[in-house]
């Protein structure tokens, strides 16, 4: 499939994706961004794509195959509009937004009942090519468009699809604010190294190259996390006596299954709001 892509809010995200895209070949003509941000557009000269300040330019005589939203969730429904304004009857074949926590009848409510669009879910680590995303369509999402969706994500890490929208908010409270529960216990980790003697930097070190290490190793193995715990744990050594705190009444687990409660009820109310 060709990719014709018009690119709407050139920030973080955005520019994470169009480099992606581009170290995956992707030609520059076929990519035009826009955003207000001076900055922004001098973000996409660099790149070697085309910007503009109005969504109206960059989308004037581009034919996109697909129309990707990756503005704040309150500038959504703003830049749907100017989308709908600029396609003036003749709507993109397809709309995937990455805007957090905006359902997918937010984006049908400016487009149309019956427009494609792909509501997406990354996370922060996408900056650097090591996101999680996870993917959920409308109906009249066809495979094709849906193997564009995952291609085109798919260049800032993981991909993967759900069919329940409803479960988006669960996804949210795992994958998209899983980051910063990652970034406590570093922080966490780090002040106990503090306690029990080291210095900052070198606890700062220690913890965080240690959670990045055990993150990829668990990735890499493909063995479940339980079983590689176990095979660091030797009986009545340092990691079991740790452990012994950590488990004990299952209290970590039990905390984190209350946060990401938590995260997942607040998703809700945000995305019925
Ligand atoms: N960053 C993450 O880790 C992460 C994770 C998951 C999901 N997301 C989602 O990704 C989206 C983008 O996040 P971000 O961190 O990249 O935000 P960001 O850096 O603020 O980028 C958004 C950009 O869009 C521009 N913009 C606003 N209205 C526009 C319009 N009508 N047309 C074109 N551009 C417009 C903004 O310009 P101004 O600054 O001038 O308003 C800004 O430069 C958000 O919806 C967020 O929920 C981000």
């Amino acid at each position: 499939m060709k990719r014709n892509i018009v690119l709407l809010g050139f920030g973080n995200m955005g520019q994470a994706l169009v480099r992606g895209w581009l170290e995956r070949g992707i030609a520059p003509e076929s990519i035009r961004v826009a955003d207000p941000a001076p900055a922004a557009l001098d973000a996409a000269a660099k790149l070697g794509v085309r910007g503009a300040a109005a969504a109206t330019d960059a989308l004037r005589g581009s034919a996109p195959d697909i129309v990707v939203m990756a503005v704040k969730p309150g500038q959504l429904a703003g830049a749907l509009r100017s989308l709908t304004q600029a396609a003036a009857g003749g709507r993109p074949p397809l709309v995937l937004s990455i805007a957090a926590g905006k359902p997918i009848a937010a984006l049908t409510a400016e487009l149309g009942a019956d427009a494609a669009v792909v509501r997406a879910m990354p996370n922060t680590p996408a900056a650097i090519g090591r996101g999680m995303t996870v993917l959920t369509a409308s109906p009249q999402v066809a495979a094709a468009q849906r193997e564009l969706a995952t291609d085109l994500m798919s260049a800032v890490g993981a991909v993967e699809w759900v069919d329940d929208e409803a479960q988006m908010d669960a996804v949210t409270a795992v994958s998209g604010s899983g980051p910063a529960y990652v970034f406590l216990l570093i922080e966490a980790l780090t002040r106990a190294g503090v306690a029990v003697g080291l210095d900052e930097r070198l606890a700062t070190r220690l913890a965080t190259v240690t959670v990045a290490g055990a993150g990829a190793y668990a990735e890499s193995s493909g063995d479940p996390a339980a079983e590689l715990r176990r095979r660091v744990t030797s009986p009545g050594g340092t990691t079991e006596a740790a452990l012994r705190v950590l488990m004990d009444g299952d209290a970590m687990a039990k905390l984190l299954a209350e946060a990401v409660l938590a995260a997942a009820a607040r998703g809700r109310e945000l995305s019925e709001a």
